[in-house]
């Protein structure tokens, strides 16, 4: 049942419109292309209303993986001015043109959940085709990304992470040398205020990591032993251990006895290597320096995201939810992405604060999967709350529940159509 016929209705128009016909852009003027987890979500958003098209965003996503099984973070389907860096900056040499950087793999997960909604049937040729080139994205994520062997995520430009801007890369990417970088043009602050979006210097930042991965031709394994930028991700992690557990469902309604014996192996690795990002003093799961080996010490939405893993021992767990009991006393809705009193906290700042609903959604997926029912609709609730208040924002404050960011938003329309609208 509906909340509101008249937000469906709006967040299917948003989903029609940003449709540039077999992908979608996240919003229009910001972020023109397709993006990696964006378009996972937003085929769920689909599936409310057009499966074929749900299948399609996800199907056009991947024809753009790269031989090494990597699925890239943006595919520059056609040409846009209004953004950069665009496709002659990365100088993937692709076609399509593609970055040379990854984003959360998620896509597994929704995967399932398609297949699901179409009654789980094992010979599904669409999710058959979609198993594959995820089994060969979660073997890339675990041969390139893995160096420590605990089956955590490595990622080697903060924009993999999908929480672009947020605190918890301030330290490594104060090491990152920009003296190369050169002169360029940003255009996101053309589109938002600069006030809600990455500072100059961290930009320069961003393009020096981006700089190196050119210089050296993309070449995945020197960027993971050299690169400039080298994180183990909390949320990448516990969102590729998730989508192996998903993962592992197809393979084995399809019966592919190897691909499920791989994808057991990484699961225990990633159950026995997750450990590695607890912070004690912190009470969470915390991003840690691949390299400098010190962790964050930071409470993000991120964090959150082990329930949706299913990892934590009982009293890791409590804490977690005691530091989720803690962001209510600062925010009027959850899940802010820092929290409140943080270096650097910033409710209307990207990634310094501000809310995510595909987060939100994660998380609240995990705690009601894991008995944590009250919190789960919590979280729905107050998710609710910002698209009735605000429409259909990237991101939202949880001091005032403002919009920031872009506007008409495709994921933030998909999540109201699957899941807090409803
Ligand atoms: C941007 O341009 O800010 C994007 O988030 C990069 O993925």
């Amino acid at each position: 049942m509906s909340r509101n016929p008249k937000l469906d209705q709006q967040a299917r128009e948003i989903l029609q419109r940003n449709d540039r016909g077999g992908y979608t852009v996240p919003t229009h003027g910001l972020y023109p292309f397709q993006w990696n987890w964006d378009s996972a979500f937003v085929a769920l958003g689909f599936a409310a209303f057009d499966r074929d098209r749900a299948w399609q965003e996800i199907e056009t996503l991947v024809s753009a993986q790269w031989d090494d099984g990597m699925i890239p973070h943006i595919v520059f389907h056609q040409n846009d001015d209004g953004y950069f860096p665009g496709p002659g900056v990365w100088g993937t040499g692709k076609t399509p043109p593609t970055s040379g950087i990854t984003q959360p793999p998620v896509l597994a997960t929704i995967v399932r959940a398609l297949w699901e909604q179409e009654g789980a049937v094992a010979a599904n040729p669409r999710m058959r085709a979609l198993y594959a080139a995820c089994l060969r994205s979660h073997r890339w994520f675990h041969s390139y990304r893995d160096p420590l062997g605990n089956g955590l995520v490595m990622v080697t430009h903060n924009w993999e992470t999908g929480r672009d801007n947020s605190s918890e890369w301030d330290d490594a990417l104060a090491r990152v040398d920009t003296s190369g970088v050169g002169t360029y043009q940003r255009r996101d602050t053309g589109h938002v205020d600069a006030a809600m979006r990455p500072k100059q210097s961290e930009y320069d930042r961003y393009v020096a990591i981006l700089q190196f991965g050119k210089n050296c031709g993309w070449d995945h394994r020197e960027i993971a032993d050299h690169g400039p930028f080298r994180m183990v991700d909390v949320g990448m992690s516990m969102e590729l251990l998730r989508a192996n557990r998903d993962l592992l469902v197809l393979a084995e309604a399809i019966g592919d006895a190897e691909g499920a014996a791989e994808i057991r192996d990484w699961i225990a690795l990633s159950e026995a290597g997750i450990d590695w990002l607890w912070n004690e003093e912190a009470g969470a799961f915390c991003s840690r320096d691949a390299t400098m080996l010190e962790s964050s010490g930071l409470v993000t939405n991120a964090s959150f995201l082990a329930f949706y893993a299913g990892v934590g021992s009982d009293t890791q767990r409590a804490r977690l939810l005691e530091a989720l009991d803690r962001l209510t006393t600062n925010a009027e809705y959850l899940l802010p992405s820092l929290e409140a009193g943080s270096r650097e906290y910033d409710h209307r700042r990207y990634w310094r604060g501000p809310i995510w609903l595909v987060v939100n959604y994660m998380a609240a997926q995990g705690l009601a999967e894991q008995g944590h029912a009250d919190w789960a609709e919590r979280i729905r609730a107050d998710s609710a709350r910002l698209i009735e208040k605000s429409g259909f924002f990237e991101s939202f404050s949880p001091e005032t529940g403002e919009g920031s960011g872009g506007d008409d938003f495709s994921w933030t329309a998909a999540m109201w159509l699957v899941w807090c609208g409803k």
